[in-house]
């Protein structure tokens, strides 16, 4: 018997088939929510971390009522993304502008690529761009796919336009696959929610049988999030490796020092020695197995300081009470910010808030809402 084997990429269209479940699309109730979300989310963090305060307009519109077909705008007034990356950040699964050490909500660089994945498995019609950063002199609009074989944009049609007012922004409009029915419900509770969260947004939602207007309550925003460095107690093999690769000429100490948060001279010395390797050496003469080793020691070492917690942009009480009170209608708010803390080097902040009274309705159990970034 002679048994062949074929190795093979898996091809996106499959690998999204195998994944729209966790990724929220498994219907097309979520779906429609998830798309929404996703595109509020990038709306969010093109804006709030930059100091412009958000104002984002959401548009739900009936395409085709018997397949139940709905188009899908949001526009922000964000930092907008350069001509040249618009088709990657849409046609490209993994492909972010993300991936520091900054609080932001999206992570993973796939959450414009599952909508448009979606909305081709489900329409087949391409995703409409328009967008223009900061100061640019041009606005560019594309219609984009994705190729499902080889994981890359089909630009479907690009324009350019000048941009006589120097607008900045992105405005995204898909056609999917929805059910408003079953997903209104779901929508308008996450638009409130993310407005308590940020009363200094100004969200606006039209759907078919709704419109939502989420006025802004104040102009203060939390400060925008620093970026930051890892701290040595968080990071893995890998990362050193590649951290190595980038300075194979610095000494061990260098290494440390450039890289890694709150670690200084007298810091990084003392802990190269209490792991037996010699401060001098070059990063780029270190072994596998030095490496894991070294990564081994950064992790179980007691004498490295607190994760510095400014990449955090926590929201502070004055903004949960105002929040708070506006949407939920409240009598009364308590809020708190409590002080940095840390786990395995990633540093954190738990913030709560207690509404009651007024237009808050009374229920057996009291409503908890959550929110993680
Ligand atoms: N509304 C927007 N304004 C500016 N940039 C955006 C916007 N939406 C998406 N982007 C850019 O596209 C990238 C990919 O977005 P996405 O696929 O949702 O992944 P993620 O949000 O995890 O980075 C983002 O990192 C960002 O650089
Ligand atoms: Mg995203």
């Amino acid at each position: 018997m002679t048994v062949t084997y074929s190795y093979e990429a898996l091809p996106v269209a499959e690998w999204f088939r195998r994944n729209r479940e966790i990724a929220g699309f498994q219907n097309p109730a979520r779906a429609m929510y998830q798309t929404v979300r996703e595109l509020v989310e990038n709306s969010l963090d093109a804006t709030e971390p930059y100091g412009i305060l958000p104002n984002i307009i959401v548009r739900i519109s009936a395409v085709d009522e018997t397949r139940g077909w709905f188009s899908i705008y949001v526009e922000d007034n964000g930092v907008g993304i350069p001509g040249n990356e618009i088709p990657n950040v849409f046609g490209r699964v993994f492909y972010s502008s993300k991936y520091k050490i900054k609080q932001h909500r999206g992570v993973f660089g796939l959450g414009l690529k599952m909508v448009v994945l979606y909305a081709q498995s489900t329409t087949n019609r391409p995703i409409a761009v328009r967008s223009a950063s900061v100061r640019s002199d041009k606005i560019y609009e594309y219609k984009l796919m994705i190729d499902t074989t080889k994981n890359e944009p089909i630009i479907v049609d690009v324009r350019e336009f000048e941009n006589k007012y120097k607008w900045h922004g992105t405005a995204v409009k898909v056609t999917i696959e929805g059910n408003w029915l079953n997903s209104k419900k779901r929508i308008e509770e996450y638009l409130k929610r993310t407005a308590i969260i940020s009363p200094y947004s100004e969200i606006y939602f039209s759907g078919p049988d709704m419109e939502l207007a989420l006025k802004r309550r104040t102009t203060k925003m939390p400060p925008p999030p620093k970026e930051g460095l890892p701290h040595p107690k968080s990071v893995d093999v890998d990362t050193v490796k590649q951290m190595i690769a980038d300075n194979r000429g610095a000494t061990l100490i260098e290494l440390l020092m450039n890289n890694f948060d709150r670690v200084g001279e007298g810091l990084a010395k003392a802990f190269l020695e209490w792991a037996g390797l010699s401060p001098t050496r070059k990063a780029g003469g270190l072994t596998q197995e030095e490496i894991v080793h070294l990564v081994e020691k950064m992790k179980t070492y007691d004498g490295w300081l607190r994760p510095r917690a400014d990449w955090l942009s926590p929201a502070g009480p004055e903004l949960l009470e105002v929040g708070a009170k506006s949407i939920l209608g409240a009598e009364a708010v308590f809020a708190v910010t409590r002080k940095p803390s840390s786990y395995s080097g990633h540093p954190f902040i738990v913030e709560a808030a207690i509404a009651w009274g007024g237009q808050i309705p009374l229920v057996d159990k009291p409503i908890l809402l959550r929110y993680a970034n």
